[in-house]
């Protein structure tokens, strides 16, 4: 297992986190496979109140109470439920995040977050209002550090230098190339953190059919995950290692937050924990396989 330094803190993880926004909410089998991914080398676990309405959350609790020094918990803030239960609002306001940390803790029956992350984030935020929340939180030592969840390159940059943010968690694979063109330079300039999730394209690129995704017709989604399959084939791997491996070779990434919901997909996670970095050529043939997209909204 791969362990990195979190941006600028000296926060030690897991390369590979688990990402539980998919965990089964039947709590027994939820609760073994995140107490086998931490037997098994991992360390960096992420989750929101926002998933399965805070049940999520109270998994990851359930299954750390006893080693919470031995994990990064991540959690994220800002999308308050609606009392009918029927979705939810953004809520970026500092008396939400302080009563939301606060919720957040309880369900995972902790007393501090080791990451809490904006969970997105407008250009019509009060940044100033969400800063204040994150900064007293961290004086009471409820959180370690925060970041900010995000896919909108201008939301990043009013957070990017100057905030006191550690890391941004973004979408990123060989179909995302999005983060490529600019914002990946930009947060290895300011020595912040890079979460990348959607790895798999959410499954497109290890067997799930191939439909249109962000901007790349369904054929070229197909080619990208023939070009995965023949070199999971030639090096002796799967498709959902060789495209992790893609996302962690890319420079500036600290973690890939991988969703895991099944003991298979755990065992695929830990084998791409043991696959080295891919061979330079084997990258350049993955990227002359599909074209880079660019972001087009929110730039
Ligand atoms: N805005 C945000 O902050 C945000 C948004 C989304 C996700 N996240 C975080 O990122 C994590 C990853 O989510 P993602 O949607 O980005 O995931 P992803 O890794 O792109 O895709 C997950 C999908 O891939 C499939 N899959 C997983 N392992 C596989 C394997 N070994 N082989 C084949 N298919 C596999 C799963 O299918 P099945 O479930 O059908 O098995 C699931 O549909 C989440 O758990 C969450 O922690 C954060």
């Amino acid at each position: 297992m791969e362990y990195t330094n979190l941006g600028a803190t000296g926060l030690q993880l897991s390369r590979i986190a688990f990402g539980g926004m998919s965990l089964n909410p039947d709590a027994a089998a939820g609760q073994r496979l995140l107490q086998r991914a931490h037997a098994s080398g991992i360390t960096f676990f992420d989750t929101a109140d926002l998933y399965d309405h805070g049940r999520n959350e109270e998994l990851f609790g359930a299954a750390f109470r006893h080693c919470r020094s031995e994990v990064v918990l991540a959690t994220k803030v800002g999308n308050q439920w609606r009392a009918d239960g029927q979705g939810w609002d953004w809520n970026p306001t500092s008396a939400y995040i302080r009563q939301a940390a606060e919720a957040s803790l309880r369900r995972l029956q902790t007393d501090y977050l080791d990451l809490y992350q904006l969970h997105g984030g407008t250009l019509e935020d009060d940044r100033d209002e969400v800063l204040e929340a994150f900064g007293r939180l961290q004086e009471e030592g409820k959180i370690r550090h925060y970041g900010i969840s995000s896919i909108r390159p201008n939301v990043i940059r009013e957070y990017v230098p100057g905030a006191g943010l550690t890391s941004v968690m973004l979408q990123l694979s060989l179909l995302d190339q999005r983060p490529f063109e600019a914002m990946l330079g930009h947060l290895r300039t300011h020595n912040v953190g890079v979460l990348a999730r959607g790895t798999l394209a959410q499954g497109r690129l290890a067997g799930k059919p191939a439909t249109d995704y962000l901007g790349h017709p369904a054929e070229q989604v197909a080619q990208a995950a023939a070009a995965v399959q023949a070199l999971a084939i030639e090096l002796g791997q799967t498709p959902a290692t060789v495209a992790g491996r893609f996302v962690l070779d890319t420079p500036g990434v600290t973690a890939a937050v991988l969703g895991l919901r099944t003991e298979t997909q755990l065992d695929e996670a830990l084998q791409l924990a043991r696959c080295p970095p891919l061979p330079a050529e084997a990258r350049a043939a993955l990227l002359r396989a599909v074209p880079a997209n660019a972001y087009e909204q929110h730039r």
